[in-house]
């Protein structure tokens, strides 16, 4: 048995995940976090520093960025400088930071996608040139024809999710060499949401941080990451953005200003000892979630109305219910019990999103409430 078997109820305390559907028969599948508790070193580092008992403001310590700087050293082969990190409390608001600091009246980026890559520029007064993706392989790729097509000056920020939310597509250095030209070209800085980036489930893939293929992409890109989805700690609220470039840190940094406070004390404590000797644990976690992966592929196997794409990162599985010809397929699961993300907030209606990061028991009984369904559709 895998120390992520063990049950976790979490209706004992409040969680985003689990209060949504209180007091109902429905088990929450939706947002992104897992039910797992995260590792033993973070629980003790959390545990030690909690006993200390006070809790003043405080800056991000030395051996923080230098476990962050070891960490993309050691995962990315990619060597970063410690002035290039600023810290902020979560991924969405650099996002937010992000299209305020770049200039320009538009913003390109791909759907379906998490929602806010659509809202992020919206907020900061941009247009959204929003491409849809290609499926070839059955995985998702950019579509460079459409994003050729639809281009304009007035554009200067690309917003890059890689790994993939939905879909879990992981770039391929070729795709990012190609994306990496495309912006180039046409003079854009890239934000490029790597926050999944630890979770690649299949072997046969790769994360490449588009800013590490070469000097030029440094320059531009402005990297997202946060250890919140890797080592389950999102409601500790901390991240940080990689901004090589001094005067695209100058505007990021005087965007947040005093608005976006930083870094959540607890936060650091967590990423330092995760970044520190988190290791192991991941490695068993990805095991754990490939696995977990397999029954989702299974479920999906047996019911031809529905379809999965080649999923190589994250525990989030998207698919694709249009075959069913209901008019939610978020509604239709959730009458059966179970709570998934609605596909609609992503761009698509007809597909919903599984959160299968979750206890393998709780996964088969999610599972086989969406059998019932599709059982009862057939009748
Ligand atoms: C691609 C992506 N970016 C950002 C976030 C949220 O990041 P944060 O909680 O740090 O704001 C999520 C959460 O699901 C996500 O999937």
């Amino acid at each position: 048995m895998s120390s992520f078997d063990e049950i976790v109820d979490r209706t004992q305390t409040p969680s985003e995940k689990w209060d949504k559907y209180k007091g109902k028969d429905v088990i929450p599948t939706w947002v992104a976090d897992m039910d797992f508790k995260s590792p033993p070193c973070v629980i003790e580092a959390l545990q030690k520093r909690v006993r200390e008992g006070v809790f003043g403001y405080t800056a991000v310590d030395d051996e923080t960025y230098d476990a962050i700087l070891a960490f993309m050293k050691r995962h990315y082969n990619w060597e970063i400088q410690k002035e290039w990190l600023v810290f902020t409390h979560g991924v969405v608001s650099s996002m937010n930071i992000a299209c305020m600091a770049v200039e320009g009246e538009s913003v390109m980026t791909t759907t379906p996608i998490y929602p806010h890559f659509i809202k992020a520029p919206k907020h900061a007064g941009r247009e959204v040139i929003a491409i849809k993706m290609k499926e070839e392989n059955k995985r998702w790729t950019f579509d460079f024809e459409a994003m050729e097509a639809h281009i304009t000056p007035t554009c200067k920020l690309f917003m890059l999710c890689n790994p993939y939310n939905p879909a879990g597509t992981v770039f391929t250095c070729k795709e990012l060499e190609q994306l990496g030209a495309f912006c180039l070209k046409h003079n854009l800085s890239i934000c490029s949401d790597e926050i999944h980036a630890d979770l690649i489930l299949n072997d046969t893939a790769k994360h490449i941080p588009i800013a590490s293929l070469s000097p030029a992409l440094q320059e531009c890109t402005i990297t997202l990451m946060a250890p919140s989805k890797t080592f389950n700690i999102a409601g500790l609220q901390a991240s940080f953005a990689i901004i090589p470039n001094t005067s695209l840190r100058k505007r990021f940094k005087e965007t947040m200003g005093s608005m976006v406070g930083g870094i959540n004390l607890l936060g650091i404590i967590a990423m330092k000892a995760a970044y520190l000797e988190g290791d192991a644990w991941l490695a068993d976690l990805r095991l754990y979630l490939a696995e977990n992966l397999k029954l989702v592929q299974a479920f999906v196997a047996k019911n031809p109305k529905l379809k999965l794409l080649n999923q190589e990162a994250t525990f989030l599985a998207w698919i694709d219910a249009s075959a069913l010809h209901v008019k939610s397929p978020y509604d239709f699961f959730l009458e059966f019990g179970v709570g998934l993300s609605d596909g609609e907030g992503f761009g698509d209606k007809n597909c919903v999103r599984l959160n299968f990061g979750t206890q393998r028991t709780l996964l088969k009984e999610i599972l086989e409430r969406m059998q019932k369904a599709m059982d009862n559709l057939k009748i």
